[in-house]
């Protein structure tokens, strides 16, 4: 599905937030590559297929626009993933996905959601930053990268119901 041509701010009318299918992974797959320095392979989404995990795919029509894997560990959602595609970023889609996943954990009697993230990527910690996430650690060398390791922080949201 060719990437429609979003020149302005979508519409949160104009998205859907839906369960991930395994028959999106093609369209994943392909997102992710573009998306991260070091992607996760086709088995490691479909490792994610289980009770304790959530998958939502973010859509505008037909064209998948980013997704996001969430893990349910006793009464805390780890958000492992959230990435939207390249040419629509900048757009609310990454927002709207994140508000989406953080009402389904609350909902879910999730009291909190914690995630990792590089400290080199500002695009996604402007996103938790401005949705209310504080960070309350660093992982010492967590991630691979070009120049040997980087740190992580960890940062989290209450999800207060
Ligand atoms: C992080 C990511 C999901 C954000 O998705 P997005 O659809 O572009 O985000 P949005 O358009 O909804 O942005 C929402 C807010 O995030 C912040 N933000 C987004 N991009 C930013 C950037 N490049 N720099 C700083 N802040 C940014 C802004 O506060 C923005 O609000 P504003 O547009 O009103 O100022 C996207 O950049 C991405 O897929 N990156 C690659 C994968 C990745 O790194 N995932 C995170 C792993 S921890």
């Amino acid at each position: 599905m060719p990437c429609p041509d979003l020149y302005r701010r979508v519409m949160a009318t104009d998205l859907l937030v839906r369960p991930l299918s395994p028959a999106d992974l093609p369209s994943v797959l392909d997102i992710e590559r573009q998306g991260y320095s070091y992607p996760w392979s086709e088995a490691v989404f479909l490792d994610c297929f289980k009770d304790s995990y959530r998958l939502w795919a973010v859509c505008h029509g037909e064209f998948l626009a980013g997704y996001a894997v969430v893990a349910y560990m006793v009464d805390e959602a780890h958000l492992l993933n959230i990435c939207t595609h390249p040419q629509v970023r900048g757009k609310g889609i990454g927002r709207q996905l994140l508000r989406h996943l953080l009402s389904a954990a609350s909902r879910e009697g999730m009291s909190k959601l914690l995630l990792e993230v590089r400290a080199s990527n500002e695009a996604a910690i402007g996103l938790y930053e401005v949705e209310g996430f504080r960070e309350i650690g660093r992982r010492p060398g967590y991630y691979p990268a070009a120049s040997g390791r980087e740190d992580a922080r960890v940062m989290a949201l209450g999800l207060g119901r």
